[in-house]
């Protein structure tokens, strides 16, 4: 089987990384929206007999990057592509993993139909808000984590630092950065009030005097952060940096960063780059080599075991 990649339009910048790093050059393709609004997706190079592998993250616009990616696969399939895999470095729906009240949709569980049904055999993500959504997937599924390159771009942390979960689902993570760089943790207990709302209740562990590193799966509306930020800081934080694997920035995200004692934000380049309305310093760390090994790994048949999650 050859192996093809073909790069999604949430991609661009990271695709090219990969297919530079790999020697690969990417199956070329249309992607347009007609005037009404469909998506119009088009294969220039064959992939019938194909290894096919679609780097595509769902991020904001997410209907669109989803769909594109939907459009991609059925393309794929009906083109003879012999094995579809979707590399989806940040995987929208992550947090909708489960009902918390009734009549309400299971959106993660949805996003894994969808993508099975357009003919995807195999999902690659990083960094899911929810390692249990494997489950979800009636295909394989490969968890993997930035957590490594982050914790080594972040370098060098302060030695009295603390490593802050800024909720109680981010407690996991917390525990993989301290573990890596030898710092003790905190965990803040947040409650969520809103999509773009929440608040603190308390901070178990000590961030008195030492500096907060503050990590979690992704900054969406900035809120979490905030919250947590100024949680630390009013528990004795000297100050505070964060580092998160998917760096979304929507609405007034690095409004809420900008105004908070930060002396870094450190996020990959999993999605877009967002644009942003302030001078808020981000510092992207690129999965270019985590998803060009992964790729080749799994062409090879070889195991992925040392990039997994947790
Ligand atoms: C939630 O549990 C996640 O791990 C993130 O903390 C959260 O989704 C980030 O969203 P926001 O930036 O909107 O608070």
């Amino acid at each position: 089987m050859s192996l093809k990649i073909i790069i999604g339009s949430a991609c661009k910048e990271l695709g090219t990384k990969v297919l530079e790093r790999m020697s690969q050059p990417a199956t070329a393709t249309v992607l347009e929206c007609f005037p009404d609004g469909e998506f119009h997706v088009e294969l220039l190079d064959p992939v019938r007999g194909g290894d096919v592998f679609l780097l595509q993250s769902t991020c904001p616009p997410v209907h669109d990057n989803l769909q594109e990616l939907l459009l991609l696969s059925d393309a794929c399939r009906r083109a003879g592509a012999v094995r579809i895999t979707a590399v989806v470095p940040y995987f929208a729906y992550a947090r909708q993993d489960r009902r918390t009240g009734g009549r309400q949709p299971i959106g993660a569980r949805l996003m894994a139909d969808l993508l099975v049904t357009s003919g995807v055999a195999r999902v690659v993500a990083i960094d899911l808000h929810n390692a249990a959504l494997e489950a979800a997937f009636s295909v394989p599924m490969e968890h993997l984590t930035a957590v490594p390159l982050l914790a080594e771009a972040a370098k060098p942390v302060p030695s009295g630092a603390v490593v802050v979960a800024p909720d109680l689902g981010a407690v996991k993570l917390a525990e993989r950065y301290a573990g890596i760089w030898g710092l003790p943790m905190a965990v803040v207990h947040k409650i969520r009030l809103s999509g773009s709302e929440v608040k603190v209740r308390r901070i178990v562990g000590d961030v008195a005097n030492r500096e907060a590193i503050i990590v979690d799966d992704m900054i969406s509306t900035g809120a979490t952060i905030e919250a947590a930020a100024r949680a630390v800081v009013e528990h004795g934080a000297t100050r505070a940096q964060v580092v998160a694997t998917h760096g979304l920035f929507v609405g007034e995200a690095d409004r809420k960063l900008h105004s908070l004692p930060l002396d870094a934000v450190l996020t990959t380049d999993s999605v877009v780059p967002p644009t942003l309305s302030t001078d808020l310093h981000v510092r992207r760390a690129s999965l270019d080599g985590l998803v060009a090994e992964a790729i080749s790994r799994l062409h090879a048949e070889r195991s992925l075991a040392a990039f997994r999650a947790g």
